[in-house]
């Protein structure tokens, strides 16, 4: 049997298993109820809210042959033909992909002719503010005198682009966006029907993720379950969305609010590395300054998010005044416009953060904490203990001064120096900075002119010697243990080792 998808597969059927929408619902079973049914009706709402799946109960409604009735009972021939997009009485047509006057030239046509199978002909429109103007006009005219027989439905997602005239000639129903809560109690039920674990936190993730559509939210829990089985755990979802974690979120800010460079670029090493993208973590950040700042502004009510998520989060708005939230968030959507033109986005973050710790006060005095050594690479395959240069191990050991100059002198070149690792000074002597594997945008932009000159510059300033560098990278992709030799370059961060 071919595989259907679990939105398809749980599409409401009848008014009472709509999640949400109550008025709606309300509105349409008392219409037909007290046999006050409208002639065209406008949906309006955010994808995946219901409006197709309501369309569709309703003309079951209208067309049952226990019918018109507020609980059509599925069975009958009409019902079912609704059910599966045969009923010749109930004409979809998709706006966005008929644009244009014939499908309309077509339905002024059809519409005077009586259904055949039902009481009503029902055509719902989706996506209607996609007609052109002409296709408007041509439905103009049928609105202004519909047939006994014939009933609109007419469904956007962009109420504003209505024109007037339609509208005022529709019942107009306002889809809402549906509760975190409701959202998550049906995945839940889904979840139960479709024989899946899943962790409540993978719910709470998934729920708001869809930002209220049902639709989205269906369709995440579907490609989880292809991608993860049948248990499903937050990690699955952050995995498959390469979304920021809570964790991660917490943290950097953390990093934030303490001003602490090497745990932020750490962070963000990490999440980097298990496959996060760097666009999806500014975005997921701002959100999360943004929920600070309404947190600030006593308007939590606003925000969809589980009581325990709202307790950490608390905590953490505590440590932030909201002129430093302010200017967070002001500085971190400047990011998301530099990302838009720059191919590294990674970069654009790391440069990005390193401006925000600098333009924003520290709120906590500096964390005195050691720092964990970052694992480097090493070039020689064969075992480690090559005899250095003396040369080469000064600079080893003032690699972290010369970190700390290249900061101030230029950003660019100092995040990119700071993902290399000095690893020889060549015959010809030459410092080589070695990369890891897939990081060759650091390598290309250290080389650029600018940058290699004001590292070339630095190095000489705190050796006393000149000496040029290159890059290259790691292919191989064996790692060897952390170095501990190189703590000092942690000295140059803001926090102090212990
Ligand atoms: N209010 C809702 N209650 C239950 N399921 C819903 C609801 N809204 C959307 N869905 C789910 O999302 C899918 C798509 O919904 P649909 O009615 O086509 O949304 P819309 O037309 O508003 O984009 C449905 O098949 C159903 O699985
Ligand atoms: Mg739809
Ligand atoms: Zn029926």
């Amino acid at each position: 049997m071919a595989y259907i998808s679990l939105y398809r597969k749980w599409r409401s059927q009848n008014f009472d298993e709509i999640v949400g929408q109550k008025h709606i619902v309300q509105t349409l079973k008392n219409a037909i109820s007290q046999k006050r049914v409208a002639h065209a009706y406008l949906f309006c709402g955010p994808r995946g809210t219901g409006k197709t799946s309501i369309a569709r109960i309703f003309a079951k409604a209208l067309n049952c042959k226990d019918g018109p009735t507020p609980s059509p009972c599925g069975k009958c021939d009409n019902c079912v033909k609704v059910r599966d997009g045969h009923a010749v009485d109930v004409i979809e047509i998709d706006a966005a992909s008929n644009r244009g006057i014939d499908e309309i030239r077509d339905l002024r046509e059809k519409v005077r002719y009586v259904p055949v199978e039902g009481r009503y002909k029902v055509y719902i429109i989706d996506e209607v503010h996609m007609l052109t103007s002409e296709a408007f006009n041509a439905l103009l005219k049928t609105l202004e005198e519909p047939p006994e027989h014939v009933i609109f439905v007419l469904a956007t997602t962009e109420a504003s682009r209505i024109p007037v005239t339609i509208e005022s000639r529709c019942q107009r129903l306002d889809f809402s966006r549906i509760s975190l809560d409701e959202v998550k109690d049906h995945l839940k039920k889904i979840a139960e029907e479709e024989k899946f674990q899943i962790e409540e936190k993978a719910l709470d993730l998934i729920a708001r993720n869809g930002e209220g559509s049902m639709r989205d939210s269906v369709s995440l829990l579907d490609q989880l379950a292809s991608y993860a089985g049948n248990t499903i755990t937050v990690d699955n979802v952050v995995d498959l969305l390469g979304c920021a974690d809570e964790e991660l979120l917490f943290s950097i800010a953390n990093s934030i609010a303490q001003n602490n460079v090497a745990e932020l670029l750490q962070q963000l090493r990490e999440a980097i590395d298990k496959g996060r993208s760097a666009v999806q973590i500014l975005r997921d950040l701002i959100m999360h300054f943004r929920n600070i700042l309404l947190l600030k502004f006593k308007a939590s009510e606003a925000l969809e998010l589980t009581k325990e998520y709202l307790v950490k989060l608390e905590t953490q708005a505590a440590i932030f005044e909201v002129e430093k939230v302010k200017k967070i968030i002001h500085l971190l959507s400047r990011i998301e416009l530099d990302m838009k033109w720059h191919p590294h986005a990674r970069l654009v973050l790391e440069v990005g953060l390193l401006d925000v710790l600098e333009n924003t006060v520290p709120t906590l005095p500096p964390v005195i904490q050691k720092i964990e050594t970052k694992t480097f690479v090493t070039i020689d395959s064969s075992p480690a203990q090559v005899a250095h240069s003396p040369l080469f191990n000064k600079v080893k050991e003032l690699w972290g001064e010369i970190l700390e100059k290249v900061k101030k002198k230029s950003l660019y070149g100092f995040v990119s120096l700071h993902e290399g690792e000095p690893v020889e000074i060549t015959n010809d002597g030459k410092l080589i900075i070695s990369f890891r594997k897939g990081y060759s945008f650091h390598k290309e932009r250290l080389l650029e002119a600018k940058n290699k000159s004001s590292v070339e510059e630095i190095i000489k300033e705190v050796l006393g010697t000149a000496i040029s560098i290159d890059c290259k990278i790691e292919n191989s992709e064996k790692t060897t243990k952390p170095q501990v030799t190189i703590d000092t370059v942690k000295d140059i961060f803001e926090g102090e080792i212990v």
